[in-house]
This record gives C-alpha cells, sequence and structure tokens, in this order.
C-alpha cells in the first residue's frame, strides 16, 4: 500500500458487516461468524480492505449485542471463539483487516458487573455504574432522557437508587469517572489487540463521560414535533463533556503499542465538536466518523457545503473519512433513490478520506418495510410508529434468488423484500453493469488512482444540479462530475480540457470517452474524467 501499514486505514475502505444478517451458516436464521467466514471471498473480490464487525460478543440481545454480558466471550448465537480465531486468520490471509466494536459506555444488566454493582450500595462494584438517589418526591434524580424513549433513569428497589441507562434500561451505563472501570476496559482492549484485531470502532464515543453534578439538561428550543421525544431536550450535560478527551487519549495510548491499529469513533455531533475528537495533537481517534452524508438533503449545493465545510473545518494532519450508511439509519438506495445510489457510490469513493461501505449498499439494497408482527428493533418497540425503527436496514444479505435469499436454509430472523429476487448478487454479478459491478470498478479504481487516495480535493464552480471536483496528487488530476439530478447536463468547464478522457461513468457504458470539449451527462450520472497526457 502506498502509505506503508502504518497508514492502511487512511488508504484502505471498511465495510461494516452487521453479523446477524450477513450469513447463516447453522440454519437457525441468525448470521454467524462461520458465514462470515465463507463469504470472506466475496468481501475480498469487492476490493474492500478491511471489515468492521458490529457486536459478536456475549449478550442477551436486547438491544442485538450492544448490550454486552462477557467482553470476552463469543455468544453462542455467533458461534465460538475458535471460529472467530478462524475468521481473523483468515481474514488476515486474504489481506483484510479486521475491526471489532467496543462497547464502553454500557454493559448489559446482565453483566457480573452490574448483578454485582446493583446487589447492595456498599458492593464493590457499586461505583462502577451510575446510582443516584431519587428526588425529594420520589422522582428521578433529574430530566435526563433516554435515546430509546422515557427517562434515562431505572429505579432498583433492592436499594433504592436509580441507575442511569442513556439507552435500554438493560444498558446500564459504565461509569467512567471511576478507574477501575476504565482499567477493566482497557483489558478488554488488550484481549483482543492480543490476538491481533486491527482496531476498535467505540461505540457512542462521545457518551463516555457526564456532568459531574448531573445538571439538568436544557430544553430544545428546535424540536420538531413527530421526531423522538428524547431529542425534546438538548444533551448538554449527559454527553460531550470536556474530561472525554482524556479517556480517548488513555485509549489511543493503549492501541498506540501495538502495530498498526486503528481507533474509529462513533460520534453524532455538530462540525465543531466532531472536531474535538480527534484530541490535541491527534491523540484522539484516527477516524472520528464523519456521518455528515447520513442526513444530508441530497442535493449538489447541500453536499458540496458540506465537503467544504468539513474539509475547512479538519485540524491540521487529522485525516477525513465518510460514510453513507449503517445498522442505525435508514439505507442509502431509499434516502436517495435507485438512480442516485449509483452516484452516492461514486461521491463516497472519490471524496477525500477513508470510505465507509455498510454491507448490502453495494448491491443497493434498499430498506425493507416491517410489518408489525415482525419489529425486533427495541427502538421501534419502545417508540412505535414514527419511523425510528433499524429493523429495515439490517435485513439479511441477499445473496442470491431462493426464498431465503441464500442467507439461511430456514426463516431468516427479519424478513427479505419481495424484489431480492432479482435484487442479489448472484444475478448482479452476471451483470456487468450492476450497481455491484459499478461498486466494484470504483474501488479498483480508487486503488490504483493516487490522485484518489491521497489528492487534494479542489472543488469546482458549479450551479444547479452538477457537483464538480478536482482531485489532485502530485501533478496528476481527477475530475468528478456528478448529476444530483434526474435532467441532462451539458457540461461546459475549463477544467475539462479538450481531449480528456472519460475513466469511468457510473452507467459504465462510457469508458475511454474523449471528450471534445463539453461532458454531456446523463440525469443521475456520474463521470471520472482524466485529462489529456
Ligand atoms: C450505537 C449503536 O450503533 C446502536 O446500534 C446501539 O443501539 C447504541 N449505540 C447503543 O449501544
Ligand atoms: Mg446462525
Amino acid at each position: 500500500m502506498a502509505q506503508g501499514c502504518e497508514n492502511w486505514w487512511r488508504d484502505g475502505i471498511f465495510y461494516q458487516i452487521y453479523p446477524r444478517s450477513f450469513q447463516d451458516s447453522d440454519g437457525d436464521g441468525v448470521g454467524d461468524l462461520a458465514g462470515i467466514h465463507r463469504r470472506l471471498p466475496y468481501v475480498k473480490s469487492l476490493g474492500v480492505n478491511a471489515i468492521w464487525l458490529s457486536p459478536i460478543f456475549a449478550s442477551p440481545m436486547a438491544d442485538f449485542g450492544y448490550d454486552i454480558s462477557d467482553y470476552t466471550g463469543i455468544d453462542p448465537l455467533f458461534g465460538t471463539m475458535e471460529d472467530f480465531d478462524a475468521l481473523l486468520a483468515a481474514a488476515h490471509d486474504n489481506g483484510l483487516k479486521l475491526i471489532l466494536d467496543l462497547v464502553p459506555n454500557h454493559t448489559s444488566d446482565r453483566h457480573p458487573w452490574f448483578v454485582e454493582s446493583r446487589s447492595s450500595r456498599d458492593n464493590p462494584k457499586r461505583d462502577w455504574y451510575i446510582w443516584r438517589d431519587p428526588g425529594a418526591d420520589g422522582s428521578e434524580p433529574n430530566n435526563w432522557l433516554s435515546e430509546f424513549g422515557g427517562s434515562a433513569w431505572a429505579y432498583d428497589e433492592t436499594t433504592g437508587q436509580y441507575y442511569y441507562h442513556a439507552f435500554l434500561a438493560q444498558q446500564p451505563d459504565l461509569n467512567w469517572r471511576n478507574p477501575e472501570v476504565r482499567a477493566a476496559i482497557y483489558d478488554v482492549m488488550r484481549f483482543w489487540l492480543e490476538k491481533g484485531v486491527d482496531g476498535f470502532r467505540v461505540d457512542v464515543i462521545w457518551h463516555l463521560i457526564k456532568d459531574a453534578e448531573f445538571r439538568d439538561n436544557p430544553p430544545n428550543p428546535h424540536y420538531v414535533e413527530g421526531r423522538p421525544p428524547n431529542e425534546k431536550i438538548l444533551t448538554q450535560y449527559s454527553t460531550d463533556q470536556p474530561e472525554v478527551h482524556d479517556v480517548i487519549a488513555e485509549m489511543r495510548h493503549l492501541t498506540n503499542a501495538y502495530d498498526a491499529r486503528v481507533l474509529i469513533g462513533e460520534i453524532y455531533l455538530p462540525l465543531h465538536r466532531l472536531m474535538a475528537y480527534y484530541g490535541n495533537d491527534l491523540t484522539g481517534a484516527q477516524m472520528p466518523f464523519n456521518f455528515a452524508l447520513l442526513s444530508t438533503f441530497w442535493s449538489a449545493r447541500s453536499i458540496e457545503k458540506i465537503v467544504e465545510d468539513y474539509e475547512k473545518a479538519l485540524p491540521k494532519g487529522a485525516w477525513p473519512n465518510w460514510v453513507l450508511g449503517n445498522h442505525d439509519r435508514p439505507r442509502v438506495a431509499s434516502r436517495v433513490g435507485p438512480e442516485q445510489a449509483r452516484v452516492a457510490a461514486m461521491l463516497l469513493l472519490t471524496l477525500r478520506g477513508t470510505p465507509t461501505l455498510y454491507y448490502g449498499d453495494e448491491i443497493g439494497m434498499h430498506q425493507v418495510a416491517i410489518a408489525p408482527d415482525d419489529v425486533r428493533d427495541p427502538f421501534e418497540k419502545n417508540v412505535p410508529g414514527i419511523g425510528v425503527g433499524r429493523d429495515g436496514c439490517r435485513t439479511p444479505m441477499q445473496w442470491d434468488s431462493s426464498p431465503a435469499g441464500g442467507f439461511s436454509g430456514t426463516r431468516p430472523w427479519l424478513p427479505l423484500p419481495e424484489d431480492h429476487i432479482h435484487e442479489n448478487v448472484a444475478n448482479f454479478e452476471a451483470d456487468a453493469r450492476s450497481i455491484l459491478n459499478l461498486y466494484r470498478r470504483l474501488i479498483a479504481l480508487r486503488k490504483a488512482c493516487p490522485p484518489l487516495v491521497s489528492g487534494d480535493y479542489v472543488p469546482i464552480s458549479a450551479q444547479g444540479d452538477l457537483l464538480l471536483y478536482r482531485r489532485q496528487f502530485e501533478g496528476k488530476a481527477v475530475i468528478v462530475a456528478l448529476n444530483l439530478g434526474p435532467e441532462p447536463i451539458a457540461v461546459t468547464t475549463s477544467a475539462i480540457r479538450f481531449g480528456s478522457e472519460i475513466l469511468i461513468s457510473t452507467f459504465l457504458d462510457r469508458e475511454g470517452e474523449r471528450l471534445e470539449g463539453v461532458l454531456d451527462l446523463r440525469g443521475n450520472e456520474g463521470v471520472l474524467v482524466v485529462p489529456p497526457h
């Protein structure tokens, strides 16, 4: 790789696998490690460099693995430690890095630490969690709300105090102001790093430290009716406290003791707050996830602004990254529509910074409608009917047109959409111009083209639905022209010189075309252009 192995995560492309939904190998309708292992050749064929696995650890599955009861054990649903070791070895043999999900903010309420903590007020682990006395009238200690609906405080009869849970009541928050908690989680990190995992995606990293005084959060003056109820108050005191950066610096210090590992932070914050997660002198996360594209209005001007603001805000030396989808947000193909999904792919793979792909986006999987009886997501169950459910973006990978899509031999834990009989890997492999092959071509081009990996991002002025930029590196340049709308656009800019050549179109039908001054873009088309030699 161009920049040597320490920097593999800069040059690389990440692929997120939601383990429950990638491949079932034992016929229980839920994906597992052996299934992922079996599908490694496919992952490799995409050309990505690293896999991030959502949690695979022992868990009662109240939040599908984000409620952990043993940080160093594999949940039997996913397999055994032998399965994990085999997967890790096979990934490495195939030149793929493997990133695990670290969930340090909260455990399961069945974790032995919490069982002890709740057993009595003077248990040595009492302070490992966040316990507070009720208000004078027995009410909650403050007005903090759970992200999944209702108060963030659960009353415990046995000891007469409330404990804090930013998510489900089955996910009590650890007290990161307690040094023993830090040491315990750092041991967990060392356990996996010693095994050879290549880093962590750290769950809700901006939540780790809460206000020392537990002050009430202020109301949100911009709350929009119909949005989730927790948005009625801001999270000023419950998240993003300055001391969190000391914790992250400790985590980074720990991973730095190992070769070439990466820390990715899950952070939903406005731009200027997000940037702080690179840490003082870049001693924080190498990749604080940039989720700006997950919620943007899909227009050329909005995206241009997002990229410009992000590029400007980056601290000196900080490496950018981009995300189009994950297991918490609606599928990109549904947010932008199937035509624009191809343009989105070109955008993701040509912006400056490390791209993270969400499994299934490369075959244009859309949000799947979930019947009320099929709802599994606790968020949807707690806050029903307003569209917060995450099941629709977590459905089984569509491998082929068989009833369970090649995912499982039995009824999968979540349904596949009917159109999976057309929209699947097997069909798209056979179709030279499918979105799957577009992803593969874009990834291959990116890897072979230093301007796309390491080049500067230079915006080129454009109007309407046209998004135009140049990636430039050591005298070489690639021009990216994206039509974010359905109407054709004639692009006339001095940036596209006579005799320039089309490297690729999102329709995969114009490779090698020479341009004579004007670039005619069809509706919903993106192209990469190289200047004449
Ligand atoms: C963020 C994860 O991505 C989400 O899936 C989970 O429900 C919450 N953290 C709680 O762990
Ligand atoms: Mg299984």
